[in-house]
């Protein structure tokens, strides 16, 4: 969360003493962590959510760009598609572009990587999985639910008086909460709404918890593992094949 290091670097200090071999920054100034991170040595990600982010994560402090399109699930900007953010970083050519938002099957990673991406950066998709640690509750809503049933929504911060910037909303499931709060503002914050919050996120109450969860969770649809999941996108090999088929 770069906007939280602007004024504490030390989740990403604390981060860099385990030596990970990747570092993903997100959502905002990547002006103190990006440095940081490739100076010690290990490969700095930027998740961009626009052009303007784009064009920064051109700087030599960053070795990888995620573009990452407004259909994704969780927070982040809600200014462009998957498919014109991809196309606008690997017309660069510069870097290994990763590409989220909304790829959800083996067709999807097929497109991304046929667009120049180099890998497909997906989440939503293992929302259910069974190593998820997310609640039950959660897991069987988001079986359930479909590309119509998100929305893109700040209400779920400012109910739990979140210091999120207002331009990073976030796409999750539209339940009562979200659907009733849509207009909900700052001035709106009260003690007692933070506190029924955080009661419905220990209860899994997720008619009122936060639900984040992108476009793709359409194709969620049943209880698989991880490797099945991986499995099944790596299906793209095919698909790809078929398609290179269809237009020789
Ligand atoms: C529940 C959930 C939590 C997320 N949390 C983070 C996060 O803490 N940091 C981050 O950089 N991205 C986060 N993301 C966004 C993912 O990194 C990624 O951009 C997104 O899931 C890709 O789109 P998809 O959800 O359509 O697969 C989260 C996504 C979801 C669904």
């Amino acid at each position: 969360m770069a906007w939280s290091l602007k004024t504490n670097l030390s989740p990403l200090e604390i981060f860099l003493e385990y030596g990970p071999s990747l570092v993903s920054l997100s959502f905002g100034d990547v002006s103190r962590g990006a440095p940081l991170a490739h100076e010690a040595g290990v490969l700095t990600a930027m998740q961009v959510d626009n052009a303007a982010e784009l064009e920064r994560a051109m700087d030599d402090d960053i070795d990888i760009i995620i573009t990452r399109g407004s259909e994704g699930g969780g927070h982040g900007r809600n200014q462009a598609g998957t498919l014109p953010l991809l196309q606008l970083a690997t017309q660069q050519q510069l870097k290994p572009v990763v590409a989220a938002g909304g790829v959800g099957t083996a067709s999807g990673v097929a497109a991304v990587l046929a667009a120049g991406a180099q890998a497909a950066w997906v989440g939503t998709r293992f929302l259910s999985a069974t190593q998820s640690l997310g609640h039950e509750n959660v897991k069987q809503v988001v079986r359930a639910s479909g590309m119509d049933d998100t929305t893109y929504t700040r209400a779920f911060d400012i109910a739990q008086q979140l210091a999120w910037p207002a331009q990073f909303r976030g796409r999750a499931l539209r339940y009562e909460f979200s659907a009733s709060h849509e207009d909900l503002s700052s001035w709106d914050a009260t003690e007692e709404l933070r506190e029924k919050m955080v009661t419905a996120r220990a209860e899994a109450a997720v008619d009122i918890a936060p639900v984040y969860a992108g476009q793709a969770v359409e194709f969620v649809t049943a209880p698989q593992s991880a490797q099945e999941i991986i499995a099944e996108l790596a299906g793209f090999r095919q698909v790809l094949a078929a398609a290179s088929r269809r237009f020789r």
